[in-house]
């Protein structure tokens, strides 16, 4: 398969293969083809007895910053419904072998809310956590009002998705969001590791023993998601919504109203 947005490499150790986001000038900011492009290689990936844990990368400057806000800024409520984006991310989480993220850089938004689609995270030393979507008047939509709060618990949760504060990797590992902290030069080898940890055990059983893990918040986790998918649309209904994403665009500050 060829993709215009990610790279794949089917073989970077034995039974183990990486994805790559590959938009670095928008630092990997995950636009709907992106997106689209991360799932059918998993799919494939998934599919193929031959690789048994996958690593999923950016580059050193950024993993992602989030979803595409130029491809969302004129957005309606509905027409972000019709786009119904999620099930993409849903496929991705539905991803049966292990998945390792290796961050570098800016993990944001939708960034930080697909490495959390990941079951391990090894970062480097100048990787940042955030969920800034509240800057450009939106919140969280792909699971980070809920698998962050799982993750790190409901204060620095809510310090993170109401303040928009970017937490470095040192604090992210502190507060059980991430697995490793490792120098930039380390973060990929050490990744790649974790997924050869995983590799060289029964596939079935790592199949099974992930699936149980996700079982442990899974049911609840699905209530919480809709929930937050519906107010994620709702916000696309308001003017705040639209200066947000423009001032973003424009490069200035937004000037929000409450309307
Ligand atoms: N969407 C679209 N483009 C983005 C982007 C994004 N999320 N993040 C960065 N870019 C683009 C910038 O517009 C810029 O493009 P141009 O060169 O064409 O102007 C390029 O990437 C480089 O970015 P900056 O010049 O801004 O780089 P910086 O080092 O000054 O700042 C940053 C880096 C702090 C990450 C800043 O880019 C930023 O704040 N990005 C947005 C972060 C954000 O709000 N993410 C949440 C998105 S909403 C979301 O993810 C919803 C969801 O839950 C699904």
């Amino acid at each position: 398969m060829s993709y215009e947005f990610i790279l794949v490499y089917r073989e970077v150790a034995p039974y183990v293969a990486m994805i790559q986001l590959n938009r670095p000038k928008e630092l990997n900011a995950l636009n709907l083809q992106l997106m689209g492009e991360i799932r059918d290689a998993l799919l494939d990936l998934d599919a193929d007895d031959s690789i048994r844990a996958i690593v999923i990368t950016g580059n050193d400057r950024a993993f992602a910053a989030g979803a595409d806000i130029k491809q969302m800024a004129g957005k309606t409520a509905i027409d972000m419904l019709k786009i119904d984006q999620f099930t993409t991310w849903d496929t991705i989480r539905k991803t049966k072998k292990p998945l390792i993220a290796a961050v570098s850089g800016f993990a944001l938004g939708g960034g930080c809310e697909l490495v959390m689609h990941c079951d391990m995270i090894v970062a480097s030393e100048t990787a940042q956590f955030g969920q800034p979507e509240i800057n450009i008047g939106v919140m969280p939509g792909a699971g980070g009002t809920q698998r962050l709060t799982k993750a790190v618990g409901k204060a620095l949760a809510m310090e993170m998705v109401l303040t928009g504060r970017f937490i470095s990797a040192e604090e992210a590992k502190a507060a059980g969001l991430i697995n490793k902290v490792v120098p930039v030069e380390l973060y990929l080898e050490e990744a790649v590791k974790m997924a050869s940890a995983c590799a060289n055990k029964s596939p079935i059983a790592i199949q099974l023993a992930k699936e149980s893990v996700l079982k442990s918040f899974d049911s609840h986790l699905q209530e919480g998601l809709y929930f937050e998918r519906k107010n994620f649309y709702l916000l696309f209904a308001t003017e705040d919504q639209k200066e947000g994403m423009a001032a973003f665009v424009e490069k200035r500050a937004a000037d929000f109203k409450g309307k």
